[in-house]
């Protein structure tokens, strides 16, 4: 099986949680595509769902898949949010932000009675930190905001190799029109601590670290889709 194969087995499996009437949020990335994909295929075929996307590639995907839109303003409580990680613990503590839409995808994610997670095998780690940290800094001053994060990541001993990350033209701009700054750890044993920490920090829009918010995960490898529960 590709991995290609595995997201879409996870997205599909995930696809138990969406019946009529609900009020879906959707994710962003190459694993959340054909999550979105099957709704598409699901509301052509009757399903009557509202949904908010996490991201402008998305919100234009569902578009042209004549998925029902609709804003966080408009319908503030969302009954399920199916969204990839780019890496899940045994807790389902994420790393998300990869694609760049964790702010986005947080406030979405927020405003959900569940967080639906689906990813393919290579997603699941022991501890956290292999994939590197998004933070996502205001672009006002955002070497001093960046210099703060790696002070931050200095006083928790985590030494940190942070970068701006860059587009095709230039630095990365997010939906929100902020910069991202990814912080490569390699492990990161206390994800809740540097949380707190890079929430406190002025100019920091917001960070990737998922906490408390994934209730469910499906994880799809070559043997199937593991269910995991928080
Ligand atoms: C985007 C995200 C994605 O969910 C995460 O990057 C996983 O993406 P993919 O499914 O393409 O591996 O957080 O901001």
């Amino acid at each position: 099986m590709s991995q290609d194969d595995l997201k879409k087995a996870a997205a599909e499996a995930a696809l138990v949680h969406v019946r009529d009437g609900m009020r879906l949020g959707l994710g962003t990335g190459s694993t959340a595509r054909p999550f979105v994909d099957a709704v598409g295929r699901l509301v052509a075929e009757g399903l009557n769902v509202v949904c908010v996307p996490t991201s402008e590639a998305t919100a234009e995907q569902a578009r042209g898949l004549n998925i029902p839109l609709s804003t966080l303003d408009e319908t503030p409580h969302l009954d399920v949010t199916v969204d990839g990680a780019d890496e899940l613990d045994s807790q389902l503590r994420l790393i998300k932000g990869g694609g760049g839409a964790l702010l986005r995808e947080k406030i979405v994610a927020s405003a959900s009675a569940e967080m639906v997670v689906i990813a393919d095998s290579s997603k699941r780690v022991d501890m956290l930190g292999a994939f590197a940290l998004p933070i996502e800094v205001v672009q006002f001053g955002a070497q001093v905001t960046a210099g703060k994060v790696v002070g931050i990541l200095n006083e928790l001993s985590l030494r940190p190799d942070v970068r701006q990350r860059q587009g095709a033209s230039g630095p990365f701009i997010t939906d929100g029109g902020n910069f991202i700054y990814d912080c490569h750890l390699e492990q990161l044993p206390n994800p809740e601590e540097l949380a707190l920490a890079l929430q406190a920090q002025t100019g920091v829009v917001e960070h990737g670290l998922f906490i408390g918010l994934a209730a469910r995960a499906y994880v799809a490898s070559a043997e199937g889709v593991e269910e995991l529960v928080a």
